[in-house]
C-alpha cells in the first residue's frame, strides 16, 4: 500500500495505472475508519485492480466548528486497517494541499438539500458536494462507494454524478451495524458505553416504525408512537424522524411499494450527533 499525500503525485501514479487499463475503485473517507468504511473497502477491492482511499476531514462540510475540532483522528491505525484489507493506495493530503488558501466555491442542490441534514446542517452537503467532486477529478475513478449510513448524502452524490457529467459509476453499500443495532460511526467512539446502549433506541424506534406499517398502522400515528417513546428517554433528544421518499428526499405520505422509502433520523446521545435510517420499501 503506498500512501500519496500529493495531488500530483498521487495523479502521476495513477495515469500510468490507468495506461496500462486498470480499473480504479475510490473510497472516500475521513478517516477514524471502523467496520462500515471496510465493506465499502472490501466492494471496491472485489470489483477494481485498483483501490483508492481517501482520508480526509474536510473542514468545508463542518457546520458545527465544536464537532470539526472533535472529530476523531488516528492516522496511523487506519492505514494499518487500510493495509490488512487490500487497499492499494491511499491519499491523504493536508488542507493547504486540497484547498490551498481558501475555497469560495458552493454547491447547491435545491429541494434535495433543503430537509433533514440539510435543514439542520446549513452548508454541509455544499462542503461534501465540493470535496467530492475534487476527488473524482483528481482520482478519476470508474467506480467510488458511499454508504447508505448517510443516505442523502448518497442521493446528492449521484445527482452530482449526473448533473456535472462524471463518467463514475456510484455504489451505494448497505448500513453495517453494531450488535446492539447502532450504527457504525466514527462520531461512536465519543460515545461511553452507557450511551452507544441510548443511541442504539434509535435504531429500535426505527424499527418499531417498521412493524407497525407492515401491520398497516398510519404513518403518522406509528411515527408518534416511535417519537414518544424516545421522548421519555434519558440521554437522547431526537432532532428529526421522518419517512422519505430514498431518491429525493422528500416526506412520503403513503407507502408505495414499488418505491424506495426510508425512516430517516438524527438524534443527539450527548454532545455527539448521530444519524440512522432504515429502508422500508425498496424496489
Ligand atoms: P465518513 O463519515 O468517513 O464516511 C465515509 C463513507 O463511509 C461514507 O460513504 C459513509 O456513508 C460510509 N459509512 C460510514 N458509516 C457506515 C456504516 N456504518 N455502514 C456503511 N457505510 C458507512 O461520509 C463522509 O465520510 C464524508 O462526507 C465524505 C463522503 C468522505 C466527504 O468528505
Amino acid at each position: 500500500m503506498i500512501v500519496y499525500r500529493s495531488i500530483h503525485d498521487l495523479r502521476a501514479a495513477l495515469d500510468a495505472e490507468r495506461a496500462h487499463a486498470k480499473t480504479i475503485g475510490l473510497v472516500p473517507t475521513m478517516g477514524a475508519l471502523h467496520a462500515g468504511h471496510m465493506s465499502l473497502l472490501a466492494q471496491s477491492v472485489e470489483h477494481n485492480d485498483l483501490t483508492v482511499c481517501s482520508l480526509f476531514v474536510n473542514p468545508i462540510q463542518f457546520n458545527n466548528p465544536e464537532d470539526l475540532k472533535k472529530y476523531p483522528i488516528n492516522e496511523v491505525a487506519d492505514f494499518a486497517m487500510l493495509e490488512s484489507n487490500g487497499c492499494d493506495i491511499v491519499f491523504a493530503p493536508d488542507q493547504g494541499e486540497m484547498y490551498g488558501e481558501e475555497i469560495g466555491l458552493k454547491m447547491n442542490f435545491g429541494v434535495l438539500e433543503s430537509v433533514l441534514e440539510g435543514e439542520f446542517r446549513p452548508g454541509h452537503f455544499s462542503g461534501v458536494g465540493v470535496v467530492v467532486s475534487k476527488l473524482f477529478n483528481i482520482v478519476q475513478p470508474h467506480r467510488a462507494y458511499f454508504g447508505q449510513k448517510d443516505l442523502q448524502q448518497l442521493a446528492i452524490i449521484r445527482k452530482l454524478t449526473r448533473d456535472l457529467n462524471f463518467p463514475i459509476q456510484i455504489v451505494g453499500i448497505p448500513i453495517m451495524r453494531e450488535a446492539n443495532g447502532l450504527a457504525m460511526s466514527s462520531r461512536n467512539m465519543r460515545l461511553s458505553d452507557a450511551q452507544r446502549d441510548i443511541a442504539a433506541q434509535l435504531y429500535v424506534a426505527m424499527s418499531s416504525i417498521k412493524e407497525d406499517l407492515d401491520r398497516n398502522v398510519p404513518i403518522e400515528k406509528s411515527i408518534a408512537l416511535a417519537k414518544d417513546s424516545l421522548r421519555h428517554m434519558e440521554g437522547i433528544q431526537l432532532e428529526y424522524m421522518e419517512i422519505v421518499d430514498s431518491d429525493t428526499m422528500q416526506p412520503v405520505s403513503k407507502i408505495e411499494n414499488d418505491k424506495n422509502i426510508s425512516i430517516c433520523a438524527a438524534a443527539f446521545v450527548g454532545e455527539v450527533r448521530i444519524i440512522d435510517n432504515l429502508y422500508i420499501a425498496q424496489n
